[in-house]
């Protein structure tokens, strides 16, 4: 099945997973190609059967880069077999901020909905950024919590 990964990225944790994704599903004898929505303009979304879909969340949503990419595409994406994900670190918001992320539309019928984690990368961050995090977290030091067992999940449901 021909099958290729977007995502949207600001500091590079979601561009990571989609490629541990991709690793994975190439193990698995999948042809899988990974592509950034922003740098990408001719994506023939038509060569695809797969697609997944995934991106970081700030202040609770994708960023309008990521949103605007899905409303444009919608109905081409709703023929397509569809796995989401999404990179963040509110756990307790999780569902919440899935659900705010993608169209229904799209979400109802998804074969694969992943929570994969995320990370917070002090030393890429801008000064901004930095300051909101260093609030909310009351702490300046990089964290990872990319989750490889629910990317493990996520990828045998993808092949189920
Ligand atoms: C300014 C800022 C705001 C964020 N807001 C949220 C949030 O509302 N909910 C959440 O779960 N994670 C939030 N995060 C965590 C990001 O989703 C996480 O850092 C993610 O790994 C970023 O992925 P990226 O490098 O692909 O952009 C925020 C991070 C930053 C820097």
């Amino acid at each position: 099945m021909e099958t290729i990964i977007l995502f949207d990225t600001r500091y590079g944790t979601t561009n990571k997973v989609s490629n541990i994704i991709a690793e994975k599903l190439t193990t698995y004898g999948c042809n899988c190609k990974v592509a950034n929505i922003n740098e990408n303009q001719n994506l023939e979304l038509d060569k695809y059967d797969r697609i997944i879909i995934g991106g970081p969340i700030y202040a609770g949503n994708f960023q309008k880069n990521m949103k605007k990419f899905l409303e444009k595409n919608l109905s081409i994406l709703k023929e397509k077999e569809i796995s989401l994900f999404i990179c963040f670190m509110n756990e307790e918001k999780q569902i919440e901020q899935f659900n705010n992320a993608f169209p229904n539309e799209l979400a109802v019928n998804c074969k694969t909905k992943g929570f994969l984690g995320g990370e917070f990368l002090f030393d890429k961050m801008g000064f901004f950024d930095k300051s909101i995090v260093r609030i909310i977290t009351k702490s300046n030091k990089n964290q990872t919590n990319i989750k490889n067992e629910s990317i493990e999940e996520f990828v045998m449901d993808i092949l189920k």
